[in-house]
């Protein structure tokens, strides 16, 4: 089995751009459901597979003036993080968090659009619990492309996207996790699990975020040989059409799931 998320294929500057842009247009979206699952400033946070660390920066603002960390496996992504402006609350350690030993230190556990890319997200989110405080909360986000509905719909992005799901599941990773968060949770140990969605289209978020994985989508499915680069010129060309197409709508779902430490 490879790796869901796999950062030595990818263009490091580019993953950094994608992350950070997908993560500033989430601020305006994600921020008040946090907020309404309790977040507060003052909570100590940690933010699991905190990548670019734009996501967990913003969470240092919200928290402030309480410590923020994020834990990162990849090195390159910690160098960056590091590198972000901040009230001097925010600190980034380069660790797996899958061989971690947690320490049930903080009031506000967090992971973002990672439990979709691990081949192991009942660890990941064992080690989650583990590290909330008695009464701390848990809170999980990712995705569901099951929610994913875009119009006109363009075949052969929808062909790159069904051959990516099938990829994405034999790497470990599960891009349908959305709807499984909360009973992954629960089963974790967390308590009172709530699910949060958050609807976003391409009003609310612009096309081209919507649309920004196509080419990391591509790239992947060339380099494992399941599609030609013929192929791949005509899906990320249809997907620039579509993102230039003022009629086009897209939208899909987001799954926010929050519980109580079980401590
Ligand atoms: C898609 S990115 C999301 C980054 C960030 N959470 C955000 O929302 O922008 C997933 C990140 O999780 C990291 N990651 C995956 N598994 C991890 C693990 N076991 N421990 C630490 N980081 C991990 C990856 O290296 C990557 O940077």
């Amino acid at each position: 089995m490879g790796e869901a998320y796999d950062l030595s294929i990818l263009n490091q500057d580019l993953e950094v751009a994608r992350l950070a842009r997908q993560a500033h247009s989430s601020f305006s979206h994600e921020l008040p459901v946090l907020a309404a699952a309790g977040l507060r400033s003052g909570m100590s946070v940690v933010d699991i597979g905190s990548g670019s660390g734009h996501f967990t920066a913003q969470l240092a603002t919200l928290a402030h003036p309480a410590n923020v960390v994020g834990i990162e496996k990849e090195d390159a992504m910690v160098r960056v993080a590091r590198s972000l402006p901040h009230l001097g609350n925010l600190d980034f350690v380069l660790a797996d968090a899958l061989s971690a030993q947690p320490r049930p230190e903080f009031d506000f556990v967090f992971c973002r659009l990672v439990v979709n890319n691990t081949p192991e997200p009942k660890t990941l989110l064992a080690k989650m619990v583990g590290y909330a405080r008695p009464g701390g909360l848990i809170c999980v986000s990712d995705i569901d492309d099951g929610t994913v509905v875009m119009h006109p719909s363009p075949p052969t992005v929808e062909h790159v996207n069904t051959l990516f799901l099938d990829f994405f599941r034999r790497q470990g990773g599960d891009r349908h996790v959305g709807r499984r968060l909360r009973e992954m949770l629960t089963h974790a140990g967390a308590l009172d699990v709530k699910t949060h969605v958050i609807a976003v289209d391409t009003q609310t978020w612009g096309r081209d975020v919507f649309l920004g994985r196509i080419s990391t989508r591509t790239r992947r499915l060339v380099k494992a040989g399941m599609i030609s680069e013929g192929d791949a010129a005509l899906a990320e060309a249809e997907a620039a059409r579509w993102i230039e197409d003022d009629s086009s709508y897209g939208c899909l779902t987001k799954f926010i799931v929050v519980g109580r430490s079980p401590h």
